[in-house]
């Protein structure tokens, strides 16, 4: 690419003074037998833009969901509430009629890990623990994030299968940064959770967002230390890992095609976070 011709990256700088020295740098790893990420991964400062207004409408129907859940409720009132507010809000649910799955949001509860289809059957009871994944499509632009909710009092078991759901979350961003790896990440949440006796889920993970609901690269929570992709200023995607009390082992529900089970019927928790690795650090964008 010519130094003086503006940067691919759409930010109206001339090359040499915008991602020249990126573009080296990723050559560098590259060439050292690293997966590095394609400019097509990299978000530019007006998707940057356009992003994070679906992701702050993304944050404030999670609020909505945090504000009304309780014993009693229904699944499908949550999803009542995450349709109406996204909509009444210019959003559209990403989940809805995404490859078929009919509900605008995913409720998992208790052994359920992910995928949990809203039900007016479904009634959230005392001492249940439940999952509430939210995805929002704000001007053709994409957020994700999930959060733990322990419905009123809430067995010990429970209770520490969330918080460490939490610290896992939190292990992991502490390794989101320019230049560091994915599997940074995985290796920091998989350590925490095995160290206190909990599984992470294998075969399902976080992904790039933001232009499209599911982008590359795979994410995933039990990978090493200085492996994986590398982690580029402006790329975008979820950390997500699934926590099981148990095995990490898991069946799909015959019926729906969707529900995700573990496959010992021990509580599973997940929490979601969307992040922007930015030129010095990361910033999480919905949570
Ligand atoms: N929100 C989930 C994720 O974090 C994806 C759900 S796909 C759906 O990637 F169709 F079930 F909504
Ligand atoms: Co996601």
């Amino acid at each position: 690419m010519e130094p003086n011709k503006p940067c691919w990256c759409g930010s109206g700088k001339k090359y040499k003074k915008c991602h020249k020295n990126f573009d080296e740098k990723l050559h560098i790893l590259k060439m050292q037998g690293h997966i590095v990420p394609d400019h097509s991964l990299i978000k530019t400062p007006e998707q940057i833009r356009m992003i994070r207004r679906s992701a702050d409408l993304n944050t404030a129907v999670l609020d909505q969901v945090a504000a009304a859940i309780r014993p009693g409720m229904t699944t499908q009132e949550i999803d009542d509430i995450v349709y109406t507010f996204t909509t009444e809000n210019g959003g559209i649910p990403a989940p809805l009629n995404y490859e078929g799955f009919p509900k605008s949001v995913c409720t998992s509860i208790n052994d359920q890990i992910c995928h949990g289809i809203p039900s007016e059957y479904d009634v959230l009871e005392e001492g249940d623990i439940v999952n509430v994944d939210v995805s929002t499509i704000l001007d053709g632009y994409f957020s994700d994030a999930s959060r733990m909710f322990a419905i009123g009092e809430v067995s010990d078991e429970a209770k520490r299968l969330i918080k460490v759901t939490e610290e896992c979350v939190e292990l992991g961003l502490a390794q989101a940064r320019p230049w560091g790896f994915l599997g940074d990440i995985g290796e920091a949440v998989n350590t925490h959770a095995t160290a206190n006796g909990c599984s992470v889920v294998r075969d399902i993970g976080g992904h790039g967002v933001g232009l499209e609901f599911h982008e590359d690269p795979f994410v995933s929570y039990v990978t090493r230390k200085g492996t994986e992709m590398v982690m580029a200023p402006g790329m975008m995607f979820t950390i997500e890992p699934m926590i099981n009390a148990g095995t990490y082992e898991y069946t799909v529900d015959e019926d729906n095609g969707w529900t995700v089970y573990t496959a010992d019927g021990m509580l599973s928790a997940q929490i979601e976070y969307m992040v922007l690795i930015t030129e010095d650090g990361v910033e999480v964008l919905t949570k």
